[in-house]
């Protein structure tokens, strides 16, 4: 059974390619590159001992799309690829809706061309806006505070949309919470461009001394501490998760949401101090103000993924800290390649 992995090369995408690979599914990855390298490829390759189809396409180019569809008989659509960067879709909105919501439109419309009609969709908590209570179920009304979470809730509808007109669709829209570590192997894991904005890879470049300091934003929120609270939740059971979606979609029909958190909260400072003592690193870190459009809690109640999918994450704090670490000390520059050697052309 071939599955389309859309964003393949990306953080989350790499990982499910290793998961889908490991469990028996033939792939074929799609990704532009535009936030990631392609040695990511060679690396899920080494990891499973398994080949697999690669193509440099962009979702917007529709086009190439239809090509790569004539080609395969997909049984299923993975779909990570979108750019995913919150105070970057503040500046540059329309970039973002065009990418995400132009690159999925296009997908869902060769999908139905070639009659794939299965769907996986990286969605994100971040349509729960500022939650009024926690932990956060799926029927929490669904708001939005900036561009890059207007674009899931947006793609969310159009979905919705999607199936009330054509009922042989099944689709699956995952709402992740806070997603973290990396692969045991320490060959695959986030490689963010430039400054990151996220707490962990921040935290872990501080840790191999490519950042001397890790601003926490904000020490006056109503939590034990007084620092943000997340459901931080390791890379791996987040992909397991949709392997077990699309083992549901094979099973049944409709548009289901699920929530992909462990339903447990940590503070920013709970995340510092399990990092320093599983890895032995100082992290030196000063207090600043809060960031604008932060929120204080949030975390999943992951129930429903239980009951339905037979899913819940199975990873703690440490082995998230231990596989980011062991990620970041392996690989300091990320993947350190270019990507000027394009594997597969169509
Ligand atoms: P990532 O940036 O590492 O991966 C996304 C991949 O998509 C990149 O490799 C990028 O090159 C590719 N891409 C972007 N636009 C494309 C296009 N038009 N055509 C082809 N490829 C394109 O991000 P990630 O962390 O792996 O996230 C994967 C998905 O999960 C994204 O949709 C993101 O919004 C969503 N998500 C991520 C998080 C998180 O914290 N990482 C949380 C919630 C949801
Ligand atoms: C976590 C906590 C920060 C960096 C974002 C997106 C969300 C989703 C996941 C895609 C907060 C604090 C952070 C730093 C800090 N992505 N922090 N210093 O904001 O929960 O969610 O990523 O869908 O849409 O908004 O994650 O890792 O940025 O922050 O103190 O340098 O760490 O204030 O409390 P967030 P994060």
């Amino acid at each position: 059974m071939t599955i389309l992995v859309t964003g393949g090369a990306g953080y989350i995408g790499s990982h499910a390619a290793v998961e889908l690979l490991n469990n028996g599914y033939d792939i074929v990855l799609l990704d532009n590159l535009s936030n990631s390298q392609i040695e990511s490829i060679n690396r899920i390759k080494e990891l499973t001992g398994k080949d697999f189809p690669f193509y440099p396409i962009d979702l917007l180019n529709r086009g190439e799309l239809e090509t790569l569809f004539a080609k395969y008989d997909f049984k299923a659509v993975m779909h990570f690829a979108g750019l995913k960067a919150v105070g970057e879709s503040v500046e540059i909105p329309l970039n973002y809706y065009h990418n995400n919501i132009t690159g999925t439109i296009n997908l869902c419309e060769v999908m139905a061309k070639y009659e794939v009609k299965k769907l996986v969709f990286s969605s994100s908590a971040t349509v729960y806006g500022n939650p009024e209570r926690v932990p956060i179920d799926e029927s929490f009304p669904l708001s939005a505070t900036n561009p890059y979470g207007r674009t899931k809730l947006m793609i969310e509808e159009i979905l919705r949309d999607l199936y009330v007109s054509d009922s042989t669709w099944r689709i699956a829209l995952l709402r992740y919470f806070n997603p973290i570590g990396a692969h045991e192997s320490g060959r695959i894991g986030e490689n963010p461009n430039g400054i990151p904005n996220n707490l962990m890879p921040y935290i872990s470049q501080v840790a191999i001394g490519k950042r001397e300091m890790l601003s926490v934003f904000g020490n006056d929120y109503e939590t034990h501490d007084g620092t943000g609270v997340r459901d931080f939740i390791h890379v791996v059971d987040l992909v397991r998760g949709h392997l077990k979606a699309l083992q549901y979609l094979e099973n049944n029909e409709g548009i289901e949401t699920f929530n992909l958190g462990t339903g447990t909260g940590y503070s920013v400072l709970d995340l510092i101090n399990t990092f320093q003592s599983v890895t032995s690193q100082k992290i030196p870190y000063q207090f600043v103000e809060r960031r604008a459009g932060d929120i204080g809690i949030c975390f999943a109640n992951p129930e429903k993924a239980d009951k339905v999918l037979g899913w819940k994450a199975e990873k703690n704090l440490e082995e998230m800290c231990r596989d980011t670490w062991n990620w970041q000390r392996n690989n300091p520059n990320g993947y350190e390649t270019s990507n000027d050697i394009l594997l597969h052309e169509i």
